[in-house]
Order: structure tokens, then C-alpha cells, then sequence
């Protein structure tokens, strides 16, 4: 099958390792992202030529690691459609997120509408904080995004969700969400970790308040995130961490905070992780996002034909239309004697096929549709057809020698 974005493989040096002396397929691209050539190099390069901090320093190697970090900003800025102002670097969507539960200032008795199959890191700092209202999930896992105006209450403080779970791979209808927070007044903040890779972000069309995702995810460093914010709603939410870099005055008697996104990167940034960001999604938007979506969704429909074929198989959201799920693909596959952890392993010990097993921080979805565990295959923009094919042919091997 033609694929159009093969040529980017080799820009990947870890898609060349070996397991056992075999080469590997790298499915597991919803856990975190192998890194370009370009981002290395980028890395490399602030390590080598850089020994400086940002907005502190005096010095032209302060001045040029400052234009970096802010030219990486820009960079962003220009991958979400938004304004440099608007774009906060954090640690992960993690921090992102709890930036905004923490600085909202909600109540005990205030709600957050959600849904039940949002990640750890978008349910557990609103749990921490407010009472949790999820929306309807369909038998198979699929939430039932139409339910939110039923949810919203008078008590709703905001309302949440993943752009795409990472368990169920299916594009959520976000600007229904955005118009129903919106025709109340509610702010919305968008779990963008999964799409951000997958599919073209445009947070003016989105007019979502906020939205956050991982660079680790998205070809990027570790320990680099984004929170994007329209610039009235961050400059309301109370502080989450102070420290240097956040404030512009300080004396005994008082304190005087930098603005927006100063005000949130509280202490020395992950310079060399956001510089290594903007190279990222500036080679993403090189490629083209819309091309790489046609590319992920080619993926992800290949991959439900495939698994529909394999008996007693469980997709979850399996009822969900085709043409908006992306290359992220989770099942349940009962083989007698292993469990879904072991059946992911078997994929790597016997074909070198490296996938996710257990409960991809998705607790919550995976108790309530009873499965001890689900099987995650996750594709990104080196993935081929063969690779899907050969992840496809394993595993009815496995049910074949497994399941007579
Ligand atoms: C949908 C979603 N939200 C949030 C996160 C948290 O990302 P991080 O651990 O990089 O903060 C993940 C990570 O898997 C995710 O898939």
C-alpha cells in the first residue's frame, strides 16, 4: 500500500534499533514519541554552544539562549494558531493542567463536566479539587459527547476534555463542547497530548480558553509541555509556583509579578527541551498536518479492519464512525493464560513489536467497561501499512497457537 510519509523513517535514528538482533516496529507512539534528527541535532546544539539562562543574563550567549527559547515560543504559537503571549512552556500537559484546576479556585462543591475516559492527568487535578460530573459511555466505551448540556449545571466551574483519548483514539466533537461551556459563560481547556500529532490545532478556530500538550509526545523533548490560555482567562488564574523569572519587583514590603506567560515559569525553564519543542513542530508543519491526519486515519481504519477480523477481539469505541478515529487502536483480547500486560510483552519478546498493555492512566474507562487491562497500538508519522500488517498477522498468530 503507498504510503506517503514513508520517506520521514529515516529522519528517525531509533526506529534503526534492534531487539535481539531483529529490527523492531515501534507501535507505542501514544506513550511517547522517537525523536527526528532535526530535534537531536537541536538539542546538541544548545549543549554545545549554550551555557547561559533566560531572561536573566547580560551576556550575548544570554542574549542568543534567550531569542531561542522566545523564537521556540513563537514557534508554537504558530503550530496552535495563537499568540506568543498566549503560550506558557510547562513540564508536560500535566503540569498544564493543573495550572489551571489550581488556579481557578474551586470550591468543594463546585463541578467539573468531563468525560469518563479523560486520562489521569485531566481527572485526577479536578478530583483533587471539585466534584467530578462525567458524561454517559456508551457499552463499548465511547462517551457520549452529546450528553454535556445535561450535564452543565449551575455549579459547573468548567467543563474538559481529551481532543483524542489515548485509550480510545476517536476525535471528540470539541466545538459542540466549546458552544455549550460558552453559551453559559464557562471556560473549556482542551487535553490536546494525543491530538497535537495527529491533527491540525487551531485554537482561535477551536475558540477553546485553554489548551495544553507534551512535547515528548509530539517528536519533542521530555520535560517540555504547553499551556495555551487566551490571555484574559491566564490573567485570572491565581499562581500556581513562584520563584525567580516570575516576578518584576521584590522588596521587603511588596512583590510585583511579570505578566502572562512570565507569571507561570516560575524558575529556570527547560530551555533546551522548548527550543528542542519549536524545532518539532516546526518540522511537523513542514510535512503538513493536514497530511499527516489523511496519513493517521489511513492507519487507524486499516487497523480496526484488521483487529474486526480477529475472534472474541474487543475494540473499545468500536462504534465509533471510522472517519474520526485516528492510528490509535485499543483492545481486549482474551488469549487463555495471558493477561493483556503479557500479550503486549509476547508482541515484543516474539516479534519485536513494541506496543502499551494495562490501563493507559484510563482507570476510570477501563472499570467501567469491566476489563482488567486493554492492548493500546498507536501509530505517529513513520508508521507504514507493513508495520500495521505485521502487528496484525502477530497477533493471529497468537490467537491461532493460543486459542484452539
Ligand atoms: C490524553 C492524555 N492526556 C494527558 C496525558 C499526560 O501527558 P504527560 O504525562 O506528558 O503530562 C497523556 C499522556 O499519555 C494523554 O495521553
Amino acid at each position: 500500500m503507498a504510503d506517503s510519509l514513508e520517506f520521514t523513517r529515516k529522519e528517525f535514528p531509533f526506529l534503526r534499533r534492534e531487539i535481539d538482533g531483529r529490527p523492531i516496529v515501534y507501535l507505542d507512539s501514544a506513550s511517547t514519541s522517537p525523536k527526528p534528527q532535526c530535534v537531536i541535532d537541536t538539542v546538541n546544539g544548545v549543549y554545545q554552544h549554550t551555557a547561559a539562562n533566560v531572561h536573566r543574563g547580560i551576556h550575548t550567549v544570554a542574549d542568543e539562549a534567550t531569542e531561542a527559547y522566545e523564537n521556540a515560543r513563537r514557534e508554537v504559537a504558530k503550530f496552535l494558531n495563537a499568540s506568543p503571549s498566549e503560550i506558557i512552556f510547562t513540564r508536560n500537559a500535566t503540569e498544564g493542567i493543573n495550572i489551571v484546576a489550581n488556579g481557578l479556585g474551586l470550591m468543594p462543591d463546585d463541578e467539573v463536566v468531563l468525560t469518563p475516559a479523560e486520562h489521569h492527568s485531566n481527572y485526577l487535578p479536578w478530583r483533587l479539587r471539585a466534584r467530578i460530573v462525567p458524561v454517559g459511555l456508551s457499552t463499548d466505551g465511547f462517551p457520549i459527547y452529546a450528553d454535556v448540556q445535561k450535564v452543565i449545571s449551575l455549579h459547573t466551574k468548567i467543563i474538559t476534555l481529551a481532543h483524542i483519548s489515548n485509550t480510545t483514539g476517536i476525535i471528540a466533537p470539541v466545538e459542540h463542547w466549546v458552544e455549550a461551556a460558552h453559551s453559559r459563560g464557562l471556560p473549556v481547556l482542551i487535553d490536546a497530548a494525543q491530538s497535537a500529532s495527529h491533527i491540525p490545532l487551531d485554537v482561535r478556530a477551536l475558540d477553546c480558553d485553554f489548551l495544553v500538550l507534551s512535547g515528548h509526545k509530539l517528536l519533542g523533548p521530555s520535560g517540555i509541555g504547553v499551556l495555551y490560555g487566551k490571555r484574559e482567562r491566564l490573567a485570572k488564574l491565581s499562581l500556581y509556583q513562584t520563584g525567580g523569572g516570575m516576578v518584576r519587583y521584590h522588596s521587603e514590603d511588596r512583590f510585583e509579578v511579570q505578566d502572562v506567560p512570565q507569571r507561570f515559569e516560575a524558575g529556570t525553564p527547560n530551555i533546551e527541551g522548548a527550543i528542542g519543542l519549536g524545532t518539532a513542530v516546526k518540522w511537523l508543519r513542514s510535512l503538513g498536518m493536514e497530511r499527516i491526519m489523511a496519513h493517521s486515519k489511513s492507519l487507524g481504519r486499516q487497523l480496526v479492519h484488521g483487529l474486526e477480523t480477529i475472534p472474541g477481539i474487543h475494540i473499545i469505541a468500536a462504534s465509533a464512525p471510522l472517519e474520526s478515529r485516528i492510528g490509535l487502536v485499543t483492545f481486549n483480547l482474551k488469549v487463555p493464560g495471558f493477561s493483556q500486560d503479557a500479550l503486549a510483552r509476547l508482541l515484543c519478546d516474539r516479534y519485536q513489536i513494541l506496543v502499551s498493555g494495562g490501563f493507559h492512566c484510563a482507570h476510570i474507562l477501563h472499570h467501567r467497561l469491566g476489563f482488567e487491562g486493554t492492548v493500546r497500538i498507536s501509530t505517529h508519522v513513520f508508521t507504514t501499512h507493513e508495520e500495521i500488517d505485521k502487528v496484525l498477522s502477530a497477533l493471529h498468530e497468537l490467537t491461532d497457537t493460543y486459542c484452539r
